[in-house]
């Protein structure tokens, strides 16, 4: 298990291992997990016979879990796969799709859910509790309830029902917010502090990006050890994204892969403080009021957003910003070009690969890796409002059924 500590990612601080839980107990900046990972041998990685995100225990700041936690153990090993239809639709020869909406509970979160609860384990801390626009709650629910112990769950009152049924069914104590996923991160960190409970809160809490990077280690890994022209991430908080490109740094800095892929990522126009930060230049983030129907990116004031700026920025990638139009357009996209059902925050990355590729900051002769990071069975609602079609019903009768394809 390789954990040394803390070092913030704004002042430069470190920190010690029991010096700090969440954010830099000096400035409030985000914590970024030090990690001694020099004598990791790439074969030990290699000879793993486990297809989860857990063969990468030896880069990873906290013991896997036993048998015993069943679905804790399978969480990652999502398959990368070429999507030349798309491509061709996108005027792109090398196009690849991560589909993480593969995990346990349909959703990238599972990774940051599972490394949280074994650090939680580790820590002897129960509950935890976390807001969530719906899937990080979800699956820390799904997590927790696997390790046996207690999670708790604020989500804002509009989340899409297939998530609150999840979070009902994993058995969460779930708390909905009259309010919005901001409103949420609030009480959920004033929660936590005053009543002693542990906090998930994604970017608060420095493992959800150990988790996260699992996701660069396998698109490396799958590529045979090499690094992609660029991925494309959708980004609301600004976690995955910062995972993402921790992953691949830590591969470049090991040599097992010899550069950085370029990251593009991707926010919806009405939640898009980060993808504004990066056009101005800024080094800071101006929060907004955040409205998009993708609601998995919908953060106006983004727990993750100068890490995320920093990942982009040193990666050579760029940010750009997409229509609820356009999100929407490429759940049928993504179902009619690649097989891959997304639901709208993560159909938001092919949008916002189109919107690059037109403007010139995506070139057409990159190699693209597409990270789905949520399925559409999150919100059948906008599958349904992306199909644009009212399905035909027909008697059972061939005459029917001639009948009507007659008409079509
Ligand atoms: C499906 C999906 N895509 C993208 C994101 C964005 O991740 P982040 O908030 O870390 O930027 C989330 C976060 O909830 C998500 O659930
Ligand atoms: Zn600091």
């Amino acid at each position: 298990m390789a954990f040394s500590g803390y070092r913030c990612s704004a002042c430069g601080a470190d920190f010690g291992p029991a010096e700090a839980t969440y954010t830099c107990p000096r400035c409030a900046g985000n914590l970024d997990v030090t990690q001694d990972l020099a004598g990791v041998d790439r074969k030990a990685v290699e000879a793993s016979r486990d297809p989860s995100m857990w063969r990468y225990a030896p880069l990873l700041p906290v013991a896997p879990p036993g048998p015993e936690a069943g679905a804790l153990g399978t969480v990652g090993g999502t398959p990368l796969f070429r999507a030349d239809a798309l491509g061709t639709e996108l005027g792109l020869s090398r196009v690849w799709i991560k589909d993480d909406g593969r995990n346990p509970t349909g959703s990238l979160k599972d990774r940051a859910s599972a490394v949280v609860v074994q650090r939680a384990r580790d820590l002897g801390v129960s509950p935890i509790i976390t807001a969530s626009t719906g899937n990080a709650g979800v699956a820390l629910a799904a997590m927790a309830r696997a390790a046996g112990t207690e999670a708790i769950v604020l989500v804002p009152e509009s989340a899409p029902p297939a998530k609150i049924a999840q979070l009902q069914i994993f058995g969460a104590r779930l708390l909905l917010v009259r309010g919005s996923y901001d409103d949420a991160f609030r009480l959920s960190t004033e929660a936590a502090e005053q009543l002693g409970w542990y906090c998930r809160n994604t970017g608060q809490n420095p493992f959800t990006v150990e988790g996260k990077k699992t996701a660069a280690f396998e698109i490396a890994e799958q590529l045979g050890w090499r690094a992609p022209d660029r991925v494309v991430v959708s980004v609301g908080d600004g976690n995955i994204i910062t995972g993402v490109h921790r992953g691949f740094r830590q591969l470049v800095d090991l040599g097992w892969i010899d550069r950085m892929p370029k990251l593009l990522g991707v926010q919806a126009e009405g939640s898009s403080p980060i993808a504004r930060a990066w056009a101005q230049g800024a080094e800071t983030i101006d929060p907004v009021a955040a409205h998009t129907r993708a609601d998995s990116i919908s953060a106006g004031d983004p727990s993750d957003g100068l890490r995320a700026l920093g990942a982009v920025r040193d990666s050579g990638g760029a940010y750009v910003s997409v229509s609820d139009e356009a999100i929407i357009a490429s759940i049928a996209h993504l179902g009619r070009g690649a097989a891959v059902f997304a639901e709208p925050a993560a159909a938001a990355a092919h949008a916002g690969l189109a919107a690059a590729l037109e403007d010139g900051t995506v070139g057409r002769d990159e190699e693209v890796v597409i990270l789905v990071t949520g399925t559409g069975l999150k919100d059948i609602d906008a599958a349904i409002q992306a199909a644009n079609t009212s399905p035909t019903v027909i008697d059972p009768t061939m005459e029917a059924l001639r009948e009507q394809l007659a008409s079509d």
